[in-house]
């Protein structure tokens, strides 16, 4: 490719200027970090299979009718998304209890929520992403009451297609993360979806097959990604 300009660099993927307004260029690269990039470390192969997995569940997204930025696959590590105007805003739900909510509020590992939960953060790595109510989010206006609204409706809707999804596989899914953004006046579905931004245990053997196996350093990262990819039947 010629003519690309990068726009952004996250931590583990680059968005690329194409002389297009509608869309840019993502490319997923081989960095893996946590703890806010107080750990770092370059996965052979993680930039390939987080495109792989990242097209299966957004192509499985649109086909339950939510609608992504994802447009299509230009390599093996890169895709062409729409160009959204992103809210500074991370939306989790919760089916079992992991990570920073264990810590917070004192929860056993692995509680069930029933209905699941869900939580606002700030994207803010100076702040290191904060939890944040409703009612912050209106303070810093961030997003309206109707963006809110739309924001948790659209997150509970994405549990309700993945979890059986994964469930298929013999996986749990415990946590995601999901980020939106405006698209031509609509609000979409952007960023990603990998296993650097959910928990995925083991139905039966409660094994970890997420970027809690990087957190942890538990090692054998990417290949737990490909075996989940595998048990989905995603081609990597
Ligand atoms: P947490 O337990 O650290 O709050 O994370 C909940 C889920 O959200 C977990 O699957 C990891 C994901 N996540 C991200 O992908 N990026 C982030 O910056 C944060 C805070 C969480
Ligand atoms: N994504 C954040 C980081 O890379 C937090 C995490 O996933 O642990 O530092």
């Amino acid at each position: 490719m010629t003519d690309r300009k990068p726009l952004y660099k996250g931590k583990s993927k680059t968005v690329y200027d194409m002389g297009e307004t509608d869309t840019v260029l993502v490319e997923f690269r081989n960095d893996a970090t946590a703890f806010n990039g107080a750990r770092h470390a370059l996965l052979e192969e993680k930039g390939r299979v987080n495109c792989a997995f990242d097209a299966f569940i957004m192509a499985n997204l649109a086909k339950n009718g939510i609608k992504t930025h994802w447009l299509k696959r230009l390599s093996p590590t890169e895709i062409v998304v729409r160009r959204l105007d992103m809210l500074k805003i991370e939306c989790i739900v919760r089916n079992r209890a992991a990570g920073s909510i264990c810590k917070r509020l004192g929860l056993e590992r692995g509680r069930v929520f029933s209905p699941p939960l869900f939580e606002f953060f700030l994207k803010d790595d100076a702040l290191g992403d904060p939890l944040i109510t409703e009612d912050h989010i209106l303070l810093l206006k961030l997003a309206t009451q109707e963006e809110i609204a739309k924001m948790k409706a659209l997150t509970y809707k994405v549990n309700d297609v993945l979890k059986p999804l994964f469930a298929e596989a013999g996986f749990d899914l415990v946590d995601f993360k999901l980020e939106f953004g405006y698209y031509q006046g609509e609000l979409l579905l952007g960023d990603e979806f990998t296993l650097d931004g959910c928990r995925l245990w083991d139905q039966k053997t409660g094994e970890i097959y997420d970027k809690d196996r990087f957190r942890q350093e538990l090692g054998d990262v990417i290949k737990f990604y490909k075996r989940a990819a595998e048990r989905l039947g995603i081609d990597i």
